[in-house]
């Protein structure tokens, strides 16, 4: 079974807008996405998915299993992440969350990334406003 069945289990558990196993394989066909996984018990209980277009870095997904959250290990995938783009030398990392995805939200500016921009109603499924948070580096 490939890694990213495990992945799109995750997703379809986590999001209304679920990447499929194919668009996760068409999605790594580009080298300038990235994919950091977290195993615990023999599985994939966390994972982020980045870009990085030139030192222009956005986050695309991140997401832990219900059965393993408030244990750090989306603490581990975003610290992971930020060493990975400084490594690369990576001007800004950004990234849209909803509005009232708190958990997430407060993920974030634990890390430092502040909030530049508001889309309204952005989102469907529930409606929600997106949050753009960026961090940059240099
Ligand atoms: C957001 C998510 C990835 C966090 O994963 P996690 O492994 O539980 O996160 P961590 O244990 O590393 O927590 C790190 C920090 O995030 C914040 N946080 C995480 N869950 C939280 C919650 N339920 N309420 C408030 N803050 C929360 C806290 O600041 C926490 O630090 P603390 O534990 O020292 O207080 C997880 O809740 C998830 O998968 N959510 C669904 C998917 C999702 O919404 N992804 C984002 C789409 S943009």
């Amino acid at each position: 079974m490939s890694i990213f069945s495990d992945i799109a289990k995750l997703e379809s558990d986590n999001f209304s807008d679920a990447w499929s196993e194919k668009s996760l394989e068409d999605t790594f066909e580009y080298d300038y996405n990235h994919l950091l996984m977290e195993k615990r018990d023999g599985k994939v209980v966390g994972y982020v998915i980045y870009s990085d277009v030139q030192g222009d870095a956005e986050l695309l997904r991140i997401a832990v299993d219900k059965s393993y959250r408030r244990r750090g290990i989306a603490s581990i995938l975003m610290q992971n992440m930020l060493d990975e783009l400084v490594e690369s030398g990576a001007e800004r990392v950004s990234l849209e969350v909803r509005a009232h995805n708190i958990s997430t939200v407060t993920l974030y500016k634990k890390f430092g990334f502040v909030d530049i921009f508001i889309r309204e109603n952005y989102y469907t499924e529930p409606e929600d406003d997106a949050l753009i948070f960026q961090l940059q580096f240099t």
